[in-house]
């Protein structure tokens, strides 16, 4: 049991405050193969990543989405491409891949939503049956990033239920 896994796993929070420097070569290459790793249904793996550090097209990128400062303040974006028959829950599963895989190396990341995904796509220049939903921003965490404070999680008692919803 690798106790120190699971305490990284529960405390791993979305960072949105990073320092300017770009996130190194290696360290890019460590997570996008962490998001290579990532299971897939029936192992088709029909995703992409599209790694964003040209500041102009991190701006552009981040009028696709209503909360993506984020994006703006980090010097690299990792955008999830969902490929034709791919699924939701794989970028899912992509997503924390990555994000658990930044925290191991010392890396802050949060969720991204790209609301308008059709400005997504033209600014990423995909193709018609590509999808880009969702990216990571990456960017080693500024002396003073703390989680927004959104509140907690809600009791397990709320959450958790046995053989039948509600019970
Ligand atoms: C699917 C998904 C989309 C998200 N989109 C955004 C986003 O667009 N902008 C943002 O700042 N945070 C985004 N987040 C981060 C959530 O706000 C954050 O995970 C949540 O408030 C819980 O905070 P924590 O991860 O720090 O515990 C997203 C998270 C998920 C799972």
């Amino acid at each position: 049991m690798d106790i120190h896994i699971y305490d990284r796993i529960l405390k791993l929070r979305a960072l949105r405050n990073y320092e300017k420097r770009a996130v190194s070569a290696t360290h890019v290459d460590q997570l996008i193969e962490a998001a290579r790793w990532t299971g897939s249904s029936k192992n088709r793996q029909n995703w992409s990543f599209i790694v964003v550090d040209d500041p102009q097209q991190q701006i552009a990128l981040a009028d696709a989405g209503d909360f993506t400062d984020p994006v703006r303040n980090a010097p690299l974006t990792i955008a999830l491409v969902q490929e034709p028959e791919g699924y939701e829950f794989d970028t899912g599963r992509l997503a924390q891949n990555i994000m658990l895989a930044a925290d191991a190396l010392g890396i802050a990341t949060c969720p991204i939503t790209l609301h308008r995904d059709e400005v997504a796509a033209k600014v990423l220049g995909l193709p018609q049956d590509r999808r880009c939903r969702y990216a990571i921003a990456v960017g080693y965490p500024a002396e003073s990033a703390e989680p927004a404070n959104f509140g907690g999680r809600k009791p397990v008692d709320e959450v958790r239920f046995r053989n039948s919803y509600g019970r």
